[in-house]
């Protein structure tokens, strides 16, 4: 084979693979969606237990500013809600991300970005009534997820 033919053939695979990956992204590794209505994420045993371990982080994170709402303590509100924003997003394994659906991820991000929402609101002033709101309509993005989606260890 020429090397001009080799080369045309190496850029055409480097193209399938970049399409496959860019669908993969997209579509993450999904089953069709299952009998409790949700669609469950085909992950490894390791992976379904890092995310799991995020989860119940943020469930602590929520903890925290619901204690802070009822301690009126502004400064622990910021720090928890701090604590689960946008900074603490990035440490995922590349392979965990490629098998997470674009919608999942999407919905991950807004909840992470609605903590920094909620801190930024808290130290600029906002008033109690309004933070409680706030926190309440964050929730709702612990709970949309969990209908939508499960998760599903693979060996
Ligand atoms: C992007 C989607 C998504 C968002 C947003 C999300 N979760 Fe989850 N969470 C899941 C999935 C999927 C599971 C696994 C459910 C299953 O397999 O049945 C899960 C499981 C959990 C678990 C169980 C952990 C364990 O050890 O079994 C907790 C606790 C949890 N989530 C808390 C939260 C809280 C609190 C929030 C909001 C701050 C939140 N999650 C936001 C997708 C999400």
């Amino acid at each position: 084979m020429s090397a001009k033919r080799l080369a045309v053939l190496s850029l055409l695979l480097w193209c399938v693979s970049v399409a496959g990956l860019a669908v993969l992204f997209v579509r993450g590794r999904t089953l069709p969606v299952a009998a409790d209505g949700r669609t469950a994420i085909q992950l490894t045993v390791g992976e379904r237990d890092f995310v799991l371990g995020e989860m119940r982080g943020l469930l602590a994170a929520e903890q925290g500013v619901a204690q802070a709402l009822a301690d009126g303590d502004r400064a622990a509100l910021i720090q928890a809600a701090r604590g689960a924003g946008m900074a603490g997003v990035g440490a995922v394994p590349a392979a965990l991300m490629l098998k997470l659906p674009l919608d999942f991820k999407r919905a991950g991000m807004a909840m992470h970005a609605g903590f920094d929402d909620l801190a930024s609101a808290a130290a600029t002033g906002d008033g109690w009534a309004d933070l409680r709101g706030r926190f309440a309509a964050h929730l709702g993005h612990c709970v949309a997820c969990h209908q939508a989606w499960r998760l599903q260890a693979t060996p």
